[in-house]
């Protein structure tokens, strides 16, 4: 059997926030799921969260899963004292229980297997991950005897010399259930920061044991905002480089961000200062960006968007977005369409091929083959209370300027004047029009005197 529990009750006083440190984000997950998450992977009969600092809050973060079971730990004095709690109410204890801080969120499950795997092996009572650090500044320090364990140091118990230790505790344990609840209670708060500390237990039981590995990134602990933007950092080059090995090339890498879900084609270019966000999928040959965001849609291939924005929409193949357009969510834009400067488009069908180039609203329409938009046409989708409709049938030519007071129904190669307001529907092949006749008064300026 093997259990889990995830450490998250603490404040995370470092961070200077109001948000516990576990609901802060890397790459749009909280720390706390991305933990939960690489547990989930293992396996595990059940998952205890100890939660306390806004205990409410953290609770109501984690999406929901049967196996997960909260445990309340008030006041928070220390690690240890958080696994003394979890220990006086689980009643079958059995097997092995994992326990991991919940502020080291990049750890991979693959790692957390081999944990378990020495652990068995091994027949230990303790087991946790531990790594040589350039900077082991404010982590336990791990001090070894042979092979095993001997004790682990708090950065701030540490003397002059135990401080050069570079071996330093991931906070990633895997214990003997039994074992464990034997010395639970004998951990004291003898030391400087007066807490319980979990690292304690290494001294009591036998057989503790270090599994070593070589810290690519995913032990980052977040203590402070410093961290955390390592820690996403770490996290986005190991995106990037996915993606780079995989055909897309990145102009400036530094300064876009991808998703963990983002799919992207081959011989795509990802301008400076672009981001894919959630479930988005780019197809071959694309430009994207520079100064581009699109979040949760779908793009063919060979499309170039530049210095716009995408929510929750399907671009199909071969479109030209931007510079500026906003395309809202629920949108679908057919191949070969272009949509241009300044243009935003909200829950509306284009077809193939028809084009909205400059400085247009269109939302709640179906905008036939072949239209063309003229510049500055708005659909007035909305009289204060419901939003309606517009349809303009295929080959259509919109002069520009034309409001559109929906609902209304154009058909097929329709024609508006420009500057019309169109409030009635019109049949095929007609001119829509509706604007005061030009009058030309002359001699204006010798009437004015
Ligand atoms: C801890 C370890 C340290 C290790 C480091 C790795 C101890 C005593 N020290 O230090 O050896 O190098 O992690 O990142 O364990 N928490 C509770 N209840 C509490 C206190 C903390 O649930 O009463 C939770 C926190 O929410 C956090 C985790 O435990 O997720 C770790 O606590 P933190 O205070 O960050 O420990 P560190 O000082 O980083
Ligand atoms: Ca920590």
């Amino acid at each position: 059997m093997l259990s889990v529990a995830i450490l998250a009750a603490g404040k995370g006083t470092r961070m200077e926030s109001s948000l516990p440190k576990v609901l802060h984000k890397v790459s749009g997950k909280s720390l706390l799921q991305r933990v939960i998450d690489s547990c989930i992977k293992l396996n595990p009969d059940q998952i205890y969260v100890i939660i306390g600092h806004k205990s409410k809050e953290v609770r109501e973060s984690i999406k929901n899963n049967n196996n997960i079971q909260f445990i309340l730990q008030d006041p928070q004095s220390g690690t240890g004292h958080a696994v003394q709690i979890l220990c006086n109410q689980v009643e079958k204890i059995e097997g092995k229980l994992l326990v991991l801080n919940g502020d080291v969120p990049l750890i991979k499950s693959k790692t957390l297997q081999k944990l378990v795997n020495l652990h068995d092996s091994k027949n230990a009572e303790v087991s946790l991950i531990t790594t040589k650090k350039k900077n082991p500044n404010g982590y336990g320090r791990v001090f070894l005897k042979g092979d095993f364990i001997e004790r682990i140091v708090e950065e701030k118990d540490c003397n002059k010399r135990e401080r050069l230790n570079s071996l330093i505790n991931a906070g990633i344990y895997c214990f003997n259930w039994r074992n464990l609840s034997k010395i639970i209670t004998s951990l004291k708060n003898d030391n400087n920061q007066k807490e319980i500390y979990l690292t304690d237990t290494v001294v009591l039981l036998r057989n503790s044991l270090s599994l070593e590995v070589e810290d690519d990134g995913e032990l980052q602990g977040i203590n402070n905002r410093i961290q955390l933007s390592e820690c996403e950092e770490i996290f986005q080059n190991s995106i990037k480089e996915k993606h780079m090995l995989r055909g897309v090339t990145f102009i400036n890498k530094a300064s876009c961000s991808i998703s963990e879900e983002a799919e992207i084609g081959k011989d795509v270019t990802i301008e400076a200062n672009t981001h894919i966000r959630g479930n988005t999928k780019i197809l071959n040959n694309c430009i994207i960006g520079p100064n581009t965001f699109v979040e949760n849609s779908n793009v063919g291939i060979y499309c170039e968007i530049s210095n716009s924005t995408i929510f929750d929409s399907q671009i199909m193949d071969h479109i030209k977005i931007g510079p500026y357009s906003h395309i809202r969510p629920n949108s679908q834009i057919s191949s070969r369409c272009k949509i241009g400067n300044f243009v935003e488009i909200k829950n509306s069908q284009l077809e193939e091929e028809s084009k909205v180039n400059h400085l247009s609203y269109i939302g709640d329409s179906i905008i036939g083959t072949s239209t063309n938009i003229g510049a500055g046409t708005i659909t007035a989708n909305f009289d204060g209370q419901k939003k309606y409709q517009t349809k303009i049938g295929k080959n259509s030519r919109i002069g520009a300027n034309t409001v559109f007071v929906a609902p209304i129904n154009l058909g097929e190669s329709v024609t508006t004047g420009a500057g019309s307001v169109i409030t009635k529907d019109s049949k095929d092949n007609s001119l829509a029009i509706s604007r005061t006749k030009q009058v030309n008064i002359e001699n204006w300026e010798g009437r004015k005197s």
